[in-house]
């Protein structure tokens, strides 16, 4: 079982990397592999609305977007952590996950039904606004969503000073666990003939008509 765990942050190895370094060692330590997947510090496209997603099945874009997308197909469990940036999640990862999301959640091998956890880290506020908006990509993606013992946050400023945040860190370690437990479960589940649901779709109903 591979766990891929996407770096929101510009800094490579920033608080961000830091708090997803602490799930992906509880990861480890289970046997599960991990990869630690960087944005970059590029600009990164927002969605253009150009529809090209839905005949090709992947964004029309090919950059690291894409890149993430081939990667992820194989997969079966994700953490998405950015840090906070004017109480939002930062702007390059928003826009990594309204294409990424945009273009597959409905390709049914992406994402859909493989367990993720959103995290967040700041230097002081703004972290429950941004794992909301995360947390929205996750339960719209037909994905089984990961908590922990507190909300899925740590504090930190500087690069580093996320490991003064004993509480945060905990609470990562708790994330790790629990993302590991339910992966278990559904391999398990598989294992027993446990049949992935089929979903409906088709109704789409816009408030204008
Ligand atoms: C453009 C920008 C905006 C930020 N806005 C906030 C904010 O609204 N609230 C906050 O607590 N910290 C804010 N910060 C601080 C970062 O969230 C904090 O330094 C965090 O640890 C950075 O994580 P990283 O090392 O993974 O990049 C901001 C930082 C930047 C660069």
């Amino acid at each position: 079982m591979k766990v891929l765990l996407v770096n929101g942050s510009p800094r490579k190895e920033g608080n961000t990397y830091l708090a997803l370094k602490e799930i992906a060692g509880v990861l480890e330590a289970q046997g599960i592999e991990t990869e630690i997947f960087w944005i970059g510090n590029e600009a990164i496209n927002g969605c253009i609305m150009c529809g090209g997603c839905r005949t090709e099945g992947r964004c029309a874009i090919n950059d690291i977007v894409t890149a993430f997308q081939d990667k992820a197909v194989q997969a079966d469990g994700f953490v998405f952590g950015a840090p906070v940036h004017f109480a939002g999640p930062a702007g390059n990862f928003c826009s990594f996950m309204d294409r990424l999301f945009y273009s597959c959640v409905n390709d049914g091998k992406t994402l859909a039904m493989k367990p993720a956890a959103a995290i967040t880290v700041a230097r002081r506020a703004g972290t429950s606004a941004s794992l909301d908006r995360i947390n929205k990509y996750i339960t719209y993606g037909h994905m089984p969503l990961i908590s922990s013992s507190y909300w899925n946050m740590a504090f930190g400023a500087k690069c580093g000073e996320v490991l003064q945040d004993e509480e945060g860190l905990q609470t990562m370690r708790n994330v790790g666990l629990n993302l590991a437990y339910v992966l278990r479960c559904i391999q398990a589940g598989q294992a027993a003939g446990v049949e992935r649901p089929q979903h409906e779709c088709g109704a789409r109903t816009n408030f204008i008509r």
